[in-house]
């Protein structure tokens, strides 16, 4: 994790806007020497900042990198609590499995885990979920809501509306969402959440939001089985797109829907997602474990569970399916 002085150092390099700060006023900002400056500066340009040093003015950020690193993410999220702690690896097997055991550990509520390349991500029914280098957004939010477990469900459909309401946000285009955790552009899949639980019976201890969102990919990035199915922000866009503000939109929409969720309960939430929705009112195929349910999608109840009326008029709750629209 990041030092103090080092988010100071930023911060101010990050407001001063083009302008040289010298090596004093970034020490006193910081509290620190300025042999303690230069060695941040030099910590900085390793994370891919450009940054030039001119003798007598100081220092300015020429550019920063395309990175989802603590830094980058730092500048400029808006948000209070979500992301105050932020966990960054250049590559983990997945970034699930470290938030798992920060949460066993104690992390606070918001802690972010993020990383540029994920060698063993996984989905839902544990489901390969490939995660290239430098290309997506992976990453694992610690929520610690005082619920019931029963609630956690919930999470995913609030990580599902601020999914979209931030990639509206940065791009032009409107994904729509698929029961449960499926966002969708054009019909293929950019984005897939994954909400874990670590709980005791009467109360969750932690949710894991884990979100696997497609960036700046090209086709050529999907494995041929799943260029059919997957998309990226950049094939639909046309353009490619800063992951870091991505992820600063993304963290503020989950802490406004969030905090939303905990004042006035599930039914804003419930309309957001249902406005967004691709299946609502349409006939869809829902594959459960039990066999194959035909028929129309209703909506969702207030657990999340998706209902669906067959054509003898029948009402079939879904709580786990895969579904084709
Ligand atoms: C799905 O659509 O089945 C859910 C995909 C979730 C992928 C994300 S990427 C970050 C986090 N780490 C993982 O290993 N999985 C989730």
């Amino acid at each position: 994790m990041q030092s103090t002085i080092r988010k100071k150092v930023l911060q101010a390099l990050f407001e001063s806007d083009q302008e040289f700060l010298s090596g004093q006023a970034l020490a006193d900002i910081a509290g620190c020497s300025r042999t303690a400056i230069w060695k941040h500066i030099e910590e900085l340009r390793k994370e891919g900042f450009v940054l030039e040093a001119v003798r007598k003015k100081g220092y300015r950020i020429i550019e920063t990198p395309d990175s989802v690193t603590e830094s980058k993410i730092r500048l400029g999220l808006q948000t209070r609590t979500l992301g105050t702690m932020i966990h960054y690896e250049e590559s983990v097997l997945s970034t699930q499995r470290i938030a798992h055991t920060l949460a066993s550990d104690g992390a606070e509520e918001g802690t972010l885990v993020i990383a540029d390349e994920q060698t063993a991500g996984r989905g839902r029914l544990m489901r390969e979920w490939h995660s290239s280098k430098g290309t997506g957004i992976w990453m694992s939010l610690i929520l610690k809501p005082h619920l019931p477990p029963q609630k956690a469900p919930q999470f995913t459909l609030i990580a599902a509306v601020a999914v979209v309401q931030a990639i509206e946000e940065v791009t032009g285009l409107h994904p729509q969402i698929k029961w449960p955790n499926d966002i969708l552009i054009n019909g293929k899949k950019v984005t897939g959440i994954l909400t874990e639980l670590q709980a005791e019976s009467d109360k969750i201890n932690s949710i894991i939001i884990g979100i696997g969102m497609n960036v700046n990919q090209t086709k050529d990035h999907f494995p041929d089985e799943i260029q059919k199915i997957a998309t990226s922000l950049s094939i639909e866009e046309g353009r490619t797109l800063s992951r870091s503000v991505i992820v600063q939109r993304l963290l503020e929409r989950i802490e406004a829907l969030y905090s939303l969720y905990m004042k006035e309960g599930f039914t804003p939430i419930k309309l957001l997602w249902e406005s967004y929705a691709i299946s609502i009112g349409k006939k869809i195929r829902a594959r459960t474990i039990n066999g194959t349910i035909e028929g129309r999608a209703l909506g969702i109840t207030d657990e999340g569970v998706l209902k669906i009326e067959d054509s003898g008029g029948t009402i079939h709750q879904i709580y786990s399916a895969d579904i084709e629209v």
